[in-house]
């Protein structure tokens, strides 16, 4: 059995892994949110939500629709709304979308039962990671190195300062983002 294996058996049992909180996950497109979180719901055995998904299901269109229907502050009016009803929430992780934490009374809402998880990762493995996918309205046309380095430098600062823990997601597998993580939250006690 790995580390991980050996942290899940001993958080099983626990009602919600013995988490009073919830998990948000925040961080550039693409960098690997939505595997991590699902990684962490069967460590702490808590339930995932995926903020776009939850989005595109409620409004029955995909996110690129709404985008290009109802423009971009309609989509992050949605996102605010949905963190009301998540903040209010106990043991839960969420996948946050990338532009979340741009708003400072998103980043609030995420703090008030939760513990906020910056997943960082190069220009270079964003690239790699959305190169083939089209369900991203802002990088749609912009699927260059320099383009992704310029918005990550523009959202740097509130990613860090909404941030209580941060892992690095760069050449390493989601097991060991993993690993890292439920380490981390422990400590925290959340
Ligand atoms: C966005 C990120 C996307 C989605 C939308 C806008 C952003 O979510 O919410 O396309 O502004 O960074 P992911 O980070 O899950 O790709």
């Amino acid at each position: 059995m790995d580390e991980l294996g050996q942290l899940q058996s001993e958080i099983s049992g626990q009602k919600a892994g013995g988490l009073l909180g919830n998990i948000f996950l925040i961080g550039f497109m693409g960098s690997g949110k939505s595997t991590v979180s699902a990684c962490l719901s069967e460590v702490f055995s808590i339930e995932a939500i995926e903020m776009d998904q939850l989005i595109a299901k409620r409004e029955g269109k995909s996110i690129p629709d709404i985008f290009a229907q109802h423009g971009e502050a309609y989509f992050r009016g949605l996102e605010t709304k949905l963190l009301d009803e998540l903040s209010e929430k106990r043991g839960v992780v969420v996948s946050c979308g990338g532009g979340v934490p741009m708003r400072e009374e998103n980043v609030i809402k995420m703090k008030k039962n939760g513990l906020v998880v910056l997943l960082r990762a190069s220009p270079q493995t964003i690239l790699e990671r959305v190169r083939n996918s089209h369900d991203r309205p802002l990088l749609e046309g912009h699927k260059d190195v320099s383009y992704i380095s310029g918005l990550m430098e523009q959202r740097r600062e509130k990613y860090e300062a909404a941030a209580d823990i941060t892992v690095s997601a760069d050449g390493r597998t989601v097991r060991e983002i993993c690993t890292e993580l439920v380490k981390k939250i422990l400590e925290m006690r959340i």
